[in-house]
């Protein structure tokens, strides 16, 4: 057993977050939603931030959508994007089948556009988790630092890329973009930053407060 597996077993999957997963793969949904070690990782991390405002780039089938609403105090509420109408429909079903249903909103298009129209709405948000393509890696960044509000918390899945950011061959934009994006990350004057080697990578900062 590797340590991956053995933390997957001490925590594993419970049954709701399975039935989603299996769920959307079932409907054809690409088998791409977070890791549950890193899943539970979300919830754990929008509690302890008490977060009021999250904002989620990427919601596929729900699964981390559901991570993330677990994680919110009364009052709290998820915002979600997602390019993809059929996507966000799905969705939004899946929240609504575990309760959450009136603690989300789904905007359906590019996610930089509708952060654009949330930031020309006044919305702030104190915890971001990004998780759409990742040729807009740094683009969300940077429309997630006009949205934060002070000591908000940015989760980012797929740091590592399939390990594709180690390799200086790979020239893929999304592998450029993503090691952009990480090293912004790391260099930011108002962010304080982590990147969690296992599974894919996540990685974390904290916005100056
Ligand atoms: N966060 C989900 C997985 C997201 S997979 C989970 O862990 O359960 C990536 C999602 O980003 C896909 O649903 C895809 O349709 C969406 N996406 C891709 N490009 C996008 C864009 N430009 N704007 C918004 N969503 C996008
Ligand atoms: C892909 C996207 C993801 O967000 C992920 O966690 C794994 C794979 C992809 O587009 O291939
Ligand atoms: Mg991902």
């Amino acid at each position: 057993m590797d340590r991956e597996a053995y933390v997957e077993e001490l925590l594993a999957e419970d049954a709701e977050l399975r039935a989603v997963r299996e769920r959307s793969e079932a409907a054809g949904l690409r088998p791409i939603s977070v890791v549950p070690g890193y899943g539970r990782l979300l919830t754990v991390l929008v509690r302890a931030c008490r977060a009021r405002e999250v904002l989620e780039i990427g919601a596929l089938g729900g699964y981390s959508g559901i991570c993330l609403a677990r994680g919110l105090g009364p009052g709290g509420r998820l915002t979600s994007l997602e390019i993809e109408e059929e996507y966000a429909r799905f969705a939004a079903e899946r929240l609504r089948g575990a309760g959450f249903g009136d603690r989300v909103e789904y905007r359906v298009g590019p996610a930089l556009e509708s952060m654009r129209a949330l930031e020309g709405e006044g919305r702030r948000f104190d915890f971001f988790f990004v998780d759409a393509d990742k040729e807009g890696y740094p683009a969300y960044l940077e429309a997630a630092l006009r949205l934060a509000r002070p000591g908000a918390l940015i989760a980012a899945d797929n740091a590592l890329w399939s390990d594709r950011v180690l390799d200086p061959s790979d020239t893929s934009e999304a592998a450029e973009a993503m090691r952009r994006f990480n090293r912004e990350l790391a260099r930011h004057p108002r962010l304080a930053s982590v990147v969690l080697p296992a599974w894919d990578g996540m990685a974390l900062a904290v916005v100056d407060g």
